[in-house]
């Protein structure tokens, strides 16, 4: 039985801080589900972590529905949450039903995420009323990087604070379920948290949310490049897989691998007949 929006909910009203991770496919959704992660993203980090991109803004509704059905596959207790990848959901109303709607009934997702407060408001209250669960996104948006000239942190002057605070209560009232908030300053992350009825869940937001959340190949250390502030390095999987790939290879070329165990076995008399009836064959 997966986890559902009201049990997300239940843990805010009882004050029992959360863990949810981001998964791109059917191995690591499997072991997030396995280690009891309630609640699974597959974020459009998929774009920089998985595919290789610079951005999040180049990640297509195809890219993200096949990664999606992966997960799903993958999971069988955890609530999976879909993002909406750039320009899914910004041109039409109509579109973003249209597309939120695959998340669900091609993808297997129970919720979609969308970017943006205000802007984004009546977009989230549509999709609410058509029976599509809607999971906010604020602070250092990704999708806005273009605009934000870099990733920087978000709320800092009280003209800034007071737009997020307001945006949070917009998408609130517009429906949505809970709301990421991300790259904020911690006590501005909590007064948020507090003011809000719905989950807030934090990266890079200070432990006063509701929720955490981080992207998987940052705290497990399987990635080469840029590692933000907010992650903590749970382990270090390149460097164990390089580790691996090094011992691999040297056993390759010293002919140790494979092993007799690593074969199969052929009957003697199997491979006797067969070099007497090939003899003097090429
Ligand atoms: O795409 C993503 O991974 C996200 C998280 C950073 C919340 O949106």
């Amino acid at each position: 039985m997966r986890v559902r929006i009201a049990e997300i909910q239940a843990l805010k009203e009882r004050g029992e801080p959360f863990p949810c991770v981001t998964a791109y496919d059917y191995p690591t959704a499997r072991i997030a589900d396995e280690a009891g992660i309630p609640l699974v993203l597959v974020g459009d980090s998929l774009g920089n972590v998985v595919l290789g991109y610079d951005s999040t803004v180049p990640v297509t509704m195809d890219e993200m529905l096949h990664h999606l059905k992966a997960v799903v596959r993958g999971t069988q207790h955890a609530l999976v949450v879909a993002d909406m990848p750039f320009m899914s959901y910004q041109v039409t109303e109509e579109e973003a039903v249209r597309n939120a709607g695959r998340m669900l009934q091609e993808g297997g997702a129970q919720a979609v995420k969308l970017e943006g407060g205000h802007r984004t408001a009546d977009t989230v209250r549509r999709l609410v009323e058509t029976g599509i669960p809607v999971m906010g996104h604020l602070g250092l948006t990704p999708q806005s990087v273009n605009q934000f000239s870099g990733y920087k942190v978000q709320g800092r002057t009280l003209e800034g604070a007071k737009a997020l605070l307001q945006d949070a209560l917009e998408l609130q009232e517009a429906g949505a379920f809970s709301i990421v908030l991300e790259t904020v300053p911690a006590p501005l992350a909590k007064a948020i948290t507090g003011r809000l009825t719905i989950p807030i869940i934090g990266i890079g937001a200070g432990v006063g949310c509701d929720g955490q959340i981080q992207v998987l190949h940052d705290i497990l250390g399987f990635t080469t490049g840029f590692v933000p502030k907010h992650a903590k390095q749970y382990t270090h999987l390149s460097d164990v897989i390089t580790k691996a790939l090094h011992t691999y290879t040297e056993e390759v070329r010293a002919k140790v691998f494979p092993a007799k165990e690593h074969g199969h076995a052929l009957d003697d008399k199997v491979l006797r007949d067969l070099l007497a009836s090939t003899d003097g064959q090429q």
